[in-house]
């Protein structure tokens, strides 16, 4: 077999067989296909799109790639979670915890900023300390212990993905449902959870822009997950908009242990309860009313708070930052970004405000770039808001003044500004199961 034949084959809009996505996976992981043929490989993907067949075939190889987890040392159910990416999307901060506390143990594998998005793993590394590859028999332990650990994808898991998913985010190749349901259910299979919970972005800052594409996208991850005999639904939640207020790695720390706290913003406090709900759903914990209240009781009495605090402790993170969230690293300057003119703000190009918080040092144009913790954009109006001509809608923070000029106008950019105020957009659209 050739992976010429195959790139040819794709790029006619052929469907690959087992055998040959086998061949491609294997022989792409053992360092046998260059990342050149690949690139071309995805870019067919993206234009000719997989099959079901073909899609669960790569998923399951690409899970098959390296280690499957056996989380059998954890005692009880393990519920799971993974969102397709957003802008300002911390979910996982609040929601891990929140599960937690209620008693389903979360043993998390999550991801690196990708594109205009950030990830998890970069979010807790503006920690100092905190450890996101630690052994698996610690792994083991703390979730046992504290019910939660948060960690990279370690080792040798699902190598496959850590390859492709590094190519793709620097060969505009991301947004693509063959590539993004196998990039995440291939992680979540390896990850060995009983329970698993999609929360699948939809609108201007997600890799799905349309409500269809994002409905397709859920139903395609959910069939694999259940195939493979795991518990999935899918929520489709609303990335129009960047999620809170924070943008930007200590920033969305921070902003995830005032949600904590109960005193985060509302659209981010809702969307972490409703997946933290689900994830008790489906862990067996009553129906979606009681885990409903389980999730805000958790939130409420600080245990939630209490759990996050513990897991950043046995991770070798410094869990003052979590009672004092100040304590994170500030960039050394910071810019605001002015309204051009009085009006309503009636759309925000999402993701061109996650490229104007990549322009800032928060994110990665290429896979070695390496990441400003405390850059980013701390947003004083969102959508929907009025401003006034002069007012700020923004805080810019980076730190090399020459980067302010060029994101603030990409932030600009973004924002549309009209006379009427437009009408509220759901925060959550589907459940799809
Ligand atoms: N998140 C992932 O893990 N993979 C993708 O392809 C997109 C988002």
């Amino acid at each position: 077999m050739r992976m010429y034949d195959l790139i040819e084959k794709k790029k006619r809009g052929g469907s690959l067989s087992a055998e040959e996505i086998a061949y491609m996976v294997r022989e792409f992981v053992a360092g046998d296909i260059p990342d050149y043929q690949m690139s071309a490989m995805l870019m067919a993907v993206y234009f000719k799109g997989m099959d079901d067949r073909e899609i669960t075939d790569l998923t399951l190889e690409m899970a098959h790639s390296g280690d499957m987890v056996d989380l059998t040392p954890i005692e009880g159910i393990k519920a799971d979670k993974h969102s397709t990416g957003g802008v300002g999307d911390k979910t996982t901060l609040v929601t891990g915890p929140i599960v937690a506390a209620c008693g389903v143990k979360v043993a998390k594998m999550s991801g690196r900023g990708l594109g205009h998005t950030g990830g998890t793993v970069d979010k807790l590394e503006s920690i100092p300390g905190f450890k996101t590859a630690i052994p698996r028999d610690e792994f083991f332990r703390i979730v046992n212990e504290n019910g939660l650990a948060l960690i990279g994808q370690s080792g040798n898991m699902v190598p496959a993905d850590k390859k492709l998913y590094a190519l793709r985010d620097v060969t505009a190749t991301v947004d693509s449902i063959p590539l993004i349901a196998s990039s995440i259910m291939s992680k979540k299979l390896a990850a060995g959870s009983d329970c698993i919970v999609l929360d699948v972005k939809t609108g201007s800052g997600a890799f799905m822009k349309s409500l269809e594409d994002s409905i397709s996208l859920a139903r395609e991850m959910v069939s694999i997950g259940t195939l493979a005999g795991r518990r999935c639904c899918a929520l489709i939640t609303n990335m129009d908009v960047p999620l809170g207020h924070a943008i930007g790695n200590s920033l969305e720390m921070e902003e995830a242990i005032e949600t904590l706290k109960g005193r985060g913003p509302e659209d981010l406090t809702c969307v972490s309860l409703e997946l933290a709900a689900n994830m008790l759903h489906m862990a067996g914990k009553g129906d979606m009313e009681q885990c409903r209240k389980l999730a805000k009781g958790a939130m409420k009495d600080g245990s939630a708070l209490k759990c996050l605090k513990s897991m950043v402790e046995s991770q070798g993170g410094d869990g003052r930052y979590v009672e004092h969230p100040d304590l994170f690293a500030k960039a050394p300057l910071s810019r605001e970004v002015r309204a051009p003119e009085a009006g309503c703000i009636t759309h925000m190009d999402t993701e061109g405000i996650g490229v104007a918080s990549v322009m800032l040092g928060a994110g990665r144009n290429k896979k070695e770039d390496t990441i400003d913790y405390s850059a980013g954009i701390l947003l004083r109006k969102k959508y929907g808001d009025r401003v006034e001509a002069g007012e700020t809608m923004a805080v810019l923070y980076a730190s090399h003044e020459e980067l302010f000029g060029p994101a603030a106008e990409k932030f600009l950019a973004s924002c549309t500004l009209g006379k009427q105020k437009p009408e509220p957009e759901p925060l959550i659209f589907a459940r799809v199961s």
